[in-house]
């Protein structure tokens, strides 16, 4: 089905819907990855010839790289079923238990922003990922005590942009970790003319190049940039997505030629300007230009230092000599 009245505001980060109206189901429409994707199909198929379920699997990188997308994958080719929690969203010990104690064999337990799970509840993971038992204290204070409830052999697959702040016992307990790369240019288009197809949309060779050029390595971004670049087309263009016309959209989004927006701008002149161009801290950046520090860690910062357009040093970030030269700033001596 297609939702063309979802979003009105112009985020490139925000649109679930989108997401999964284009979210490819098989190992074989998902593009790219081809390392992490070659490793999941030789474990999925070991795991059906010994008739088991796959081992835990922790997915982790920048948001919209297709962690989520990936997990589906994995339960569909499993042919199994997948549930899904996030981390923040599990706050009582009791909310997991219900999770853990409502899968079938062999299902996949899908854990969003795994690292947002608090520590407490992270124990009562530890045993279900090893024995695949429930470990509860149940009854009241003084008259309590310890149960323990088999569950049934289940996949857990945990997603996050930050492997770092997951805790170690965690992190020992996945069998297989999976790191996502940002796109290439020939993998992004790929991915914008199988969404072409999959909306009916015709878009020009260059066109798809264009965006693929300007979507930071990200498909959810390229999945944006089309759609809006869509809607500029339907108008002005019958609908055919040209190169002019993506052109001249990108520039109406204030997407510059290397996919950097708005905010990446602001960062970068906001070290250059208020900071002498580092090296500065990250609060000092995020408190200058209005943004939470971990948005600039998990989606901004990323980016731009894959890009070579800011540094980490130990005393802090710094803007090197090509950020300097993309804002056409001369560099003080
Ligand atoms: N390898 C791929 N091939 C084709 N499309 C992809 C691929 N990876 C992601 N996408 C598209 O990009 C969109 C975003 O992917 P997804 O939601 O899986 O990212 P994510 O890593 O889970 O992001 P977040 O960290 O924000 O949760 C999906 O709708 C999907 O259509
Ligand atoms: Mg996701």
């Amino acid at each position: 089905m297609k939702d063309e009245s979802v979003v009105t505001n112009y985020s490139l980060f925000d649109d679930k819907e989108l997401d999964n109206t284009i979210r490819p189901e098989t190992i074989e429409e998902y593009i790219g990855q081809t390392d992490v994707k070659e490793n999941i199909k030789v474990f999925v198929e070991a795991a059906k010839i010994r008739n088991e379920p796959l081992d835990h699997v922790l997915l982790y990188g920048p948001p919209g790289l297709g962690k989520t997308t990936l997990a589906f994958i994995i339960a569909h080719e499993m042919g199994t079923h997948i549930k899904t929690a996030s981390g923040p969203s599990i706050e009582k010990t009791g909310d997991l238990a219900a999770i853990l104690s409502s899968l079938e064999p062999g299902d996949v337990l899908f854990i969003d922003e795994i690292h947002r799970m608090p520590r407490y509840i992270e124990e009562i993971l530890y045993p279900a990922m090893e024995d695949f038992s429930l470990d509860i204290i149940v009854g009241s204070e003084g008259n309590s005590r310890n149960i323990r409830i088999d569950l049934p052999p289940f996949t857990l697959v945990g997603a996050t942009t930050r492997a770092g702040d997951l805790s170690s016992p965690l992190r020992d307990r996945f069998g297989i970790i999976s790191k996502l790369q940002y796109y290439t240019v020939p993998e992004l288009e790929s991915i914008i003319k199988r969404t072409a197809r999959v909306l009916d949309v015709k878009i020009d060779d260059d066109a798809a190049f264009e965006l693929a050029k300007r979507s930071r390595g990200t498909p959810r971004v390229a999945n944006r940039l089309f759609k809006r670049v869509r809607d500029f087309a339907l108008v002005r263009n019958n609908g055919v997505v040209s190169n002019e016309i993506t052109m001249d959209a990108l520039d109406r989004l204030k997407v510059d030629y290397l996919g950097l927006d708005n905010t990446d701008h602001e960062l970068l002149l906001a070290i250059i300007n208020k900071f002498n161009g580092g090296p500065v801290g990250i609060e000092a950046i995020a408190s200058s230009i209005g943004e939470e520090v971990t948005t600039i860690e998990d989606v901004y910062e990323p980016y731009l230092l894959q890009m070579g357009l800011l540094k980490r040093t130990s005393r802090g970030r710094v803007v090197t000599d090509k950020a300097y030269d993309l804002l056409e700033i001369p560099r003080k001596k």
